[in-house]
């Protein structure tokens, strides 16, 4: 079978076997077959690359299903299966006027990889707005739950891609949201003169989703018309003291202070600088309105992607002395 319809990457590679999971007694059910060792799981396939064809079990976590679990005046709890579409999810909450994911509004992918990678957004991170989740053990089918605490979130990083990575499947996730709003988060880049564009003096949590739409939409391609992954590279933490030196001769090098020692700077600026902005290979290439982010114009192969991304990072290295780490999974 082949994963292009399963990868927003728009990847054609072939897997030898695939099977799409809609309860978790399926999922138990088919962890136990002992004849496919190899399984690779995957979600909404928004953060991966695939490389070559895949010899293995495709598990596709199709769990699907959306619940209030508890509620008091101040906050609801929800609970959200695995392969509820992120988006979907998200404009639920909006519907219903459940606070605290609309500045995550448009992010590909679903709900059960949101934790993996902890997604942010305009000064939101999952890691705001996670209470709980649910997985199970790939190793013996046993359900286990992690806090917020427990999935040790960080900057795109958290347990599952660290010591837990490969060790359990995310079944479910269960938010705590705002039923009166009264943190909004509309500080970040260009919401604010996004929302001033839009007329809009007291924002509501509806407000502030569409203006992340809408910021979204003009700077970043839409995986249904162009095949991507949304940022390639994480932005990158470097010393202070490199970055006083790097000053000197780029002065307008944006940057975000992370501690006293240390500064985080934007790849797609060091990208841009590099020179590779909007440039196309062929039938890939680096996006137009955003260096972070590798487009697949058609049928562009896994590794073309893989060596124009290593062709990045080493100029970006040569250039600024600075290492950008891939964000997304290279399989
Ligand atoms: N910039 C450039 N050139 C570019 C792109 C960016 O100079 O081609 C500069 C901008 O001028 C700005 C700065 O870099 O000063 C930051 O740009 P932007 O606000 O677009 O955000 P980002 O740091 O490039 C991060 C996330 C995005 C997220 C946005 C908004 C990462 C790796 N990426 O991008 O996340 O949407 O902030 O919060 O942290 C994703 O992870 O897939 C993703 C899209």
């Amino acid at each position: 079978i082949s994963l292009k319809p399963f990868n927003t990457f728009g990847i054609d590679v072939l897997a030898d076997y695939f099977v799409s999971i809609n309860t978790v007694e399926e999922l138990k059910s088919v962890l136990t077959v002992k004849d496919y060792p190899n399984k690779l799981i995957l979600g909404g396939g928004s953060n991966m690359l695939l490389t070559q064809d895949v010899n293995a079990l495709v598990i596709h976590i199709n769990l699907k299903g959306i619940d209030v679990v508890n509620e008091d005046e101040q906050w609801v709890y929800i609970k959200a299966n695995a392969g509820e579409n992120w988006h979907e999810f998200v404009l639920w909450c909006i519907n219903n006027n459940y606070g605290g994911v609309e500045n995550l509004s448009l992010i590909p992918g679903n709900v059960g990889t949101a934790p993996i990678q902890n997604i942010g957004a305009y000064g939101v991170e999952l890691k705001d707005v996670f209470y709980s989740c649910e997985a199970i053990s790939i190793d013996d089918g046993s359900l286990v739950h992690f806090s917020n605490e427990d999935c040790d979130f960080g900057y795109r990083n958290s347990i599952f891609k660290q010591h837990a990575k490969g060790k359990y499947i995310i079944t479910s996730v269960t938010f705590k949201l705002s039923k009166q709003h009264h943190k909004l988060h509309i500080n970040y880049g260009t919401i604010a003169s996004q929302l001033e564009d839009m007329q809009v003096k007291q924002p509501t949590i509806q407000d502030i989703s569409k203006a992340v739409i809408t910021i979204r939409e003009s700077k970043l391609p839409n995986p249904k018309e162009i095949g991507n992954s949304g940022s390639f590279f994480k932005n990158p933490i470097i010393s202070k003291t490199l970055f006083d030196k790097l000053k000197a001769n780029f002065v307008d090098m944006p940057n975000y202070p992370v501690s006293e020692t240390e500064v985080k700077v934007p790849a797609g600026w060091l990208i841009e600088k590099a020179g590779f902005k909007g440039k196309r290979f062929g039938d890939y290439g680096v996006h137009k309105n955003q260096a972070l982010v590798i487009v697949n114009y058609g049928n562009a192969k896994g590794e073309d992607i893989l060596k124009l991304s290593k062709l990045i990072q080493n100029t970006v290295n040569r250039l600024f002395n600075i290492n950008i780490e891939a964000e997304v999974n290279i399989i």
